[in-house]
């Protein structure tokens, strides 16, 4: 497992290359918990320790807290979200969280920039008192990337999560760059591109010269190889792509023209 420090927070929390992203497949009735459980041990024993919800996805928080109530809560991150119209409803929400995360939130990120200036005065109390490790803004859209770069400007926040993948480089502009002068972490939302980009078919060939032993592998590490990345979050609801993805995370990434190759097989060369 690679780590890097994880942007300017104080706490330094370190973190694994590849994330598990929750958004949809977690989503599940209480009977469908042990696909959840499956899919979570799948990406522990791959190496991945960064789990990513939001209480936008349904009941997912609350299967992930029970997909890793068998593991030592220090041993995993929990990167949750606040996503709520209203002070309150957002406390009585962490009230939740806090319950089913073992009582502090590792990543406390602002889902959309909802409130978020109010979030924000809540959540540094929170870090303060220990109840949130470190604060992380979000948004998946270009259009909201110049709140996105206020809010960062802020010196305020730890981290950042955006959308990074061979079809969506917005955020190589200004929030990379940005995110780097000011050490923030950041987390790649989307590195499949919602599993667009996965059905993809390369050669055997063109496999073996990216080094690597399926194509969403060369996905997530085109991702990982800009240097400015720290975390990649896939979704799956398949034990076995769990796996596949965790193994992304080890050395080596890839070089400049592996990365042109894979934008060529991508479509956007
Ligand atoms: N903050 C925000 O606004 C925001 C927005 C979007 C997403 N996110 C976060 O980012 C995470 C990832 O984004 P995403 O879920 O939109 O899309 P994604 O991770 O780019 O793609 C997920 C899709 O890829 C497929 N997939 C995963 N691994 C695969 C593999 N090895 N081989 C083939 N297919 C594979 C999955 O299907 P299978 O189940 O079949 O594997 C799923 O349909 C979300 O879950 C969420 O945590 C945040």
């Amino acid at each position: 497992m690679q780590e890097r420090p994880f942007g300017r927070s104080t706490s330094p929390v370190p973190v694994p290359v590849i994330g598990l992203g929750t958004w949809q497949v977690f989503d599940v009735d209480p009977e469908d918990q042990p696909l959840v459980d499956a899919v979570v041990a799948a990406a522990v024993d791959g190496g991945t320790r960064l789990f990513d919800s939001s209480p936008m996805y349904g009941r997912a928080e609350e299967a992930l807290s029970s997909a890793l109530a068998g593991y030592p809560r220090d041993e995993v991150i929990v990167a949750t979200k606040t996503w709520s119209q209203s002070q309150a409803l957002a406390e009585a929400r962490f009230d939740a969280q806090l319950a089913w995360f073992g009582g502090s939130i590792d990543l406390m990120q602002i889902h959309n920039l909802v409130g978020w200036r109010e979030r924000l005065r809540w959540l540094e109390r929170a870090r303060a008192d220990g109840r949130v490790r470190s604060i992380g803004a979000t948004h998946y859209s270009p259009a909201a990337f110049d709140e996105l770069e206020t809010v960062m400007r802020t010196g305020r926040i730890d981290a950042i999560q955006v959308p990074l993948n061979p079809h969506e480089r917005e955020v190589e502009r200004r929030i990379l760059p940005l995110a780097q002068e000011l050490g923030l972490g950041v987390i790649a939302m989307r590195p499949l591109a919602e599993g667009v980009l996965a059905a993809i078919r390369p050669s055997p060939e063109q496999l073996a010269a990216l080094g690597v032993a399926s194509w969403p592998q060369a996905l997530l590490k085109w991702t990982l190889s800009d240097p400015r990345v720290h975390v990649a979050i896939p979704a799956t609801r398949d034990p076995a792509h769990a796996a596949a993805n965790a193994a992304a995370g080890s050395s080596p990434l890839l070089d400049d023209d592996q990365r042109a190759l894979v934008e060529q097989l991508a479509g956007v060369r």
